[in-house]
């Protein structure tokens, strides 16, 4: 029983949510549990805040009673027999019929039917994720182990519940690896006899594009991407990104090299938001020949913005980093330009992708200083002096912001006689 974590390990919010949900539950005379990825995070004491109801019995007229109990709004998925309820401080908790589905044919959507929380979790991924905790009846706390989850969570081990996993769902190859990498742990044997299987018989090649791309996002964005990516190299999963991709020596580098960038980068900005995985993309295509990129460009469905993104940093990032590393000075107004118009993804693989220090200093200046500069004059300062605005007007604002970061300019008065210099150059002409 894990009442004690469920009370101490969640906070008081989402503990009073699920006691109310299970009193729900009592007077609705259906069992309830807590599923899949939270209970095992709450067993490995890692906060997990995205909490997965499970109702033996309807699960959506379930979700619609608790949310006029929480005043929570209600989104309702017929199809799949779930819901989601958003609640006024933020949680969301997500609702579902027990269900077991059946797959007509590998990769297709699945056809789903009513059952219990046992058939429920036998359809899941791996035995860590197929844990669940009665919430209700005399039992609040109650786990619900049928296939090992808590042996496998205590011995480090990704286990699939039955031979077919992969069959029913390749995506799942991914989510193992993702998983052995976040919490160390490794693949059980036969487990990983079924990836090898799935590699041999190529049951990739009917993911598409848009499912590989989520679940290599999902991958990319965990703390350390080499790892993963090596591993997809080990179990040779890589040439299903591109047949043309493969471990080296190179990639091992660049990887290093990015990850390293990439630390660096969430120390300095905790709360500032970045692609990761756009920059893990950036490394892995940096491998391939212009041919194979194009394939990639093909196959995954990159938004216009990330699609854009993995260009610049292909083919524009060479120029950038040759001018940044050369021998003639480079003043701190010429960085801003040259970096200036990059997302903060190019500026990591630019970083990782120099040799030497010189282009990692002006990179970090510029994130740190120079993007902060801005003269102590406004535009309305400018019109306050007289200068009308147009053409001339946004040059002499430009040609400030220069002086500032060359430190040319230091005092407002000193940044007021500039302005009436270039001002001055104009009537003069
Ligand atoms: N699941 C599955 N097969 C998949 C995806 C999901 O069986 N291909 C099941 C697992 O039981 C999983 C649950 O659905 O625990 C919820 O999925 P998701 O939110 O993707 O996984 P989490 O385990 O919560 O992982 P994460 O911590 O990365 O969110």
């Amino acid at each position: 029983n894990v009442k004690g974590h469920l009370r101490s390990r969640l906070p008081h919010r989402l503990v009073t949510v699920l006691e109310e949900a299970g009193q729900l539950a009592d007077r609705c005379e259906v069992p309830l549990f807590v599923v899949g990825g939270c209970v095992r995070d709450l067993l490995l004491g890692i906060e997990n805040l995205d909490l997965d109801l499970v109702v033996e019995g309807d699960g959506i007229a379930f979700a619609q009673k608790l949310g006029e109990a929480l005043r929570a709004r209600v989104k309702v998925h017929e199809r799949f027999g779930t819901a989601i309820l958003l609640l006024r401080d933020g949680f969301r908790l997500d609702v579902a019929t027990a269900r077991t589905e059946y797959y007509e044919y590998p990769t297709a959507l699945p056809t789903v039917e009513q059952s219990s929380i046992k058939k429920d979790l036998y359809r899941r991924d791996f035995t860590i994720n197929a844990l669940a905790v009665r919430l209700n009846g005399k039992g609040f706390g109650d786990v619900f182990d049928f296939y090992g989850g808590q042996r496998d969570l205590n011995d480090k081990v990704i286990r699939v519940l039955h031979g077919l996993s992969f069959v029913e769902d390749p995506t799942r190859v991914f989510r193992a690896i993702r998983f052995e990498s976040r919490f160390g742990f490794r693949l059980g044997k036969d487990t990983a006899a079924l990836i090898a299987g799935a590699v041999k018989m190529n049951l990739f090649r009917r993911l598409s594009g848009h499912r590989l791309l989520e679940e290599l996002k999902l991958l990319l964005s965990e703390r350390k991407p080499k790892q993963a990516i090596k591993r997809l190299a080990e179990l040779n999963l890589l040439k299903f990104i591109h047949p043309k991709l493969s471990w080296s020596d190179r990639l091992d580098k660049l990887l290093a090299a990015l990850e390293e960038a990439v630390d660096w980068y969430r120390l300095l900005y905790l709360d500032r938001k970045m692609e990761v995985w756009l920059v893990y993309m950036m490394g892995l295509l940096e491998m391939l020949p212009e041919r194979a990129v194009k394939d990639a460009f093909k196959r995954f469905p990159f938004s216009e913005q990330e699609a854009g993104r993995l260009k610049m940093a292909r083919v524009g990032c060479h120029n950038v980093i040759r001018r940044l590393a050369s021998k003639r000075p480079i003043k701190p107004a010429d960085v801003y330009h040259l970096l200036s118009g990059l997302s903060d993804e190019t500026l990591l693989i630019l970083m990782a992708k120099s040799k030497g220090e010189t282009v990692k200093r002006h990179v970090s200046a510029f994130l740190t200083t120079y993007q902060h500069v801005r003269p102590i004059l406004t535009g309305s300062d400018l019109k306050a002096m007289g200068l009308k605005p147009g053409p001339q007007f946004k040059r002499i604002l430009d040609q400030l912001l220069d002086a500032r970061l060359n430190e040319e300019v230091k005092t407002e008065l000193e940044e007021m006689d500039l302005v009436k210099r270039l001002a001055a150059l104009k009537t003069d002409r």
